[in-house]
């Protein structure tokens, strides 16, 4: 018998060649594809439930029921969902962001994972990882990401459904040893949504085309880089990738400006670093959260580098993780 209700975990991942722009706004299909690591231990467990006697979807929040807004953000993609398994009922979300808490970090990439492979699981489909990957990608664009985890590569596609634009792990934890250390400089939440701010982008800053090609370029040259697991290659690139989408972001009217003090002293930290001999490279997504990218051997040195910095409240140590799993219930 099919089961009604199942559990998943997936990881947050982050970009080191970022997505910032859609061809197609309510498919979620990217202007240019993206690169990105699955971050160990920032994970999301999702457990969902399919039952007959509920009249409608129930979301919570850690033990909280979620915000209008974000329940009926779940509702529409268990919509999409049930229409897969012709399927009626009604289901309970219940989520959990094992995150520090307060830590201002998106979750909305492991969180769409996660809930695409439980409810998917629930309903007793089988999908493969391609076709999980596509249908998370409809929930939040980074969650395409987050089913195959590790290295991961989200092709922009060309067909007008998104049936090729999905991604696929280019390399696996035991491949390739490389470290993202997060700094939190204001946990709360951010200013702008990264799909208003990549619309406003599109529709008003004179930089985007030359964005797009940009990334476009950088996606290429980040994929022969972890090829040849060139860290210090990858770095570089993952630097100017972050720079040139602020750069594009600034430039739209009204500009967009998503750094506070901390986040411009954390990138000139992290140069001073390199200079030194550390190979650690800046990046930073749409908040104030500065990222650096190192080999393990100078984890600790940028650790406490940015931990230093005025403005940095707490320091957080990822390493490259896996791919979306079904996680046992108790
Ligand atoms: O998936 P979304 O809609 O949360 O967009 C993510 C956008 C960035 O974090 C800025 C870049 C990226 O590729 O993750």
């Amino acid at each position: 018998m099919t089961s009604k209700r199942a559990s998943a975990r997936a990881l947050a991942n982050v970009a080191l060649v970022k997505y910032f722009g859609k061809r197609d706004l309510a498919l979620n299909l990217p202007a240019a594809g993206s690169l990105s690591l699955a971050l160990e231990p920032l994970e999301t467990i999702t457990e969902v439930e399919f039952d007959e006697a509920r009249d409608r979807d129930e979301v919570l929040l850690g033990d909280r029921p979620a915000s209008a807004a974000f329940a009926e953000r779940v509702s529409s993609f268990l919509d999409l969902v049930r229409s897969l398994a012709g399927e009626t009922r009604k289901a309970r979300v219940e989520t959990a962001n094992k995150f520090p808490t307060g830590a201002g970090l998106a979750s909305s990439a492991s969180g769409f994972a996660a809930l695409a492979l439980a409810a998917t699981k629930a309903l007793g489909l089988t999908l493969s990882e391609a076709e999980l990957s596509a249908l998370a990608r409809r929930g939040s664009g980074s969650a395409s990401r987050s089913i195959p985890g590790g290295i991961a590569v989200w092709d922009e596609g060309v067909r007008g459904d998104g049936a090729d634009s999905f991604a696929r792990c280019i390399a696996a934890p035991g491949d390739i040893d490389l470290r993202l250390v997060v700094g939190i400089s204001d946990p709360g939440p951010k200013a702008l949504s990264s799909t208003k701010a990549m619309e406003l982008t599109r529709e008003t800053s004179p930089y985007y085309a030359a964005w797009i090609e940009t990334a476009r370029a950088q996606l290429v040259d980040a994929i022969a880089a972890v090829e040849k697991r060139d860290l210090e290659r990858l770095g570089e690139i993952a630097e100017h990738s972050a720079l040139a989408m602020h750069a594009a972001a600034l430039a739209a009217s009204p500009g967009i400006a998503y750094w506070n003090g901390a986040t411009v002293e954390a990138l000139h930290a992290i140069r001073k670093l390199r200079e030194k001999g550390h190979l650690a490279f800046f990046t930073c997504d749409a908040g104030p959260q500065p990222k650096a990218l190192c080999a393990p051997a100078d984890e600790a040195q940028v650790a406490t580098t940015l931990a230093q910095l005025k403005g940095i409240q707490k320091v957080i140590r990822c390493r490259l993780g896996g791919g979306a799993r079904p996680y046992a219930l108790t």
